[in-house]
């Protein structure tokens, strides 16, 4: 199906992707058609390994290289500056193209053998519909996506359950446009603390404030105790509240994070409160999440 321009839904270790021929410009837009995605916003190209770098970028800057070697297969992607042959679908015009090797198994086998075919990337946004919860599992794809993809590969639900860190090499000192799976602790020491302090809007299009929203309110709590009685206000005023993430660690939050968002939907609740973890560490990627969903949305 990929071979032949269509759109398949694939696991990676983050979430999620809906995925076409990267070098197939009716393919890739079908995905943005698919999301109802604006066009402006860049994809993500999925390879098979860190070789593949060389066929995607111009010139390969050393903390690309650096990070690269260091995280993939993994939640870590690079912005390079783009080869010539890159689509501008892709990019969205830009003269960076965004690269990862994703760790699923399933993502990884299907990558190398595409390869062997000569299909040598899969340009992937997350397979949600345009400023939704990233899906988490082949059944969040179907709920979301169902009619629109040709397949949905099931890889059981996803390891890490967010997004993957971005990181743009394009500038000197490099500069992480969105904290996800790979911690920014771990991006700072593996490029010796030549990393750009995150600041100001970021570049990264598509980052909106409304970002990662379910259909409920979602409210922040800083201690488990915030938690309970911004929980009880809430329901003094009636309907179904839901809290999160009190009791546990990072790692299974984030796991949890997009499935919960989903089933408070699922069950009707108009309120979910959700205790914001210590910023460090995953903790940077789910308040980054819990922030979007938070915040104001259009209209
Ligand atoms: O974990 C992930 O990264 C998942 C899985 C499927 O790989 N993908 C993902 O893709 O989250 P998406 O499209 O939902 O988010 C990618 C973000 C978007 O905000 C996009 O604007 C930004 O990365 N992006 C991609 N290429 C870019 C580029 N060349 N310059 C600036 N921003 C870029
Ligand atoms: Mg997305």
């Amino acid at each position: 199906m990929l071979r032949h321009g269509g759109l398949v839904a694939i696991p990676t270790e983050t979430v999620y992707g809906l995925a076409a021929d990267a070098s197939n410009e009716a393919a890739v837009r079908r995905i943005f058609d698919a999301k109802g995605r604006p066009a402006d916003h860049p994809l993500i190209v999925h390879v098979a390994d860190a070789s593949a770098l060389t066929e995607w970028c111009s010139t390969i800057p050393p903390a690309a290289a650096v990070l690269a070697a260091a995280c993939w297969p993994g939640p870590l992607t690079l912005l390079v500056p783009r080869a010539a042959h890159v689509l501008d679908i892709v990019t969205g015009g830009r003269s960076s193209v965004g690269i990862r090797v994703p760790a699923h198994p399933l993502a990884g086998e299907l990558l190398r053998r595409l390869a062997t075919v000569g299909v040598r990337g899969l340009a992937a946004p997350s397979a949600n519909r345009f400023g939704r919860v990233s899906p988490t599992t082949a059944a969040h794809v179907r709920a979301d996506l169902g009619d629109e993809v040709d397949l949905v590969l099931d890889g059981g639900p996803c390891p890490v359950g967010v997004e993957s860190t971005i990181v743009d090499c394009t500038v000197d000192p490099p500069q992480v446009l969105r904290p996800g799976g790979i911690p920014t602790e771990q991006i700072d020491a593996l490029l010796s603390g030549h990393l750009a302090a995150p600041s100001g809007p970021s570049r990264a299009s598509g980052m909106l404030d409304s970002h990662y929203a379910p259909r409920c309110r979602v409210l922040l709590a800083d201690t488990a105790d915030d938690a309970a009685e911004i929980a009880a206000g809430a329901s003094a005023d009636g309907g179904v509240v839901v809290t999160i993430g009190v009791g546990i660690d990072e790692v299974r939050y984030a796991q949890q994070l997009y499935d919960w968002l989903r089933e408070a939907d699922a069950d009707g609740a108009n309120t979910v409160v959700a205790l914001l973890p210590p910023a460090s560490g995953l903790g940077h990627a789910i308040r980054d999440r819990l922030l979007k969903a938070a915040a104001d949305r259009p209209g």
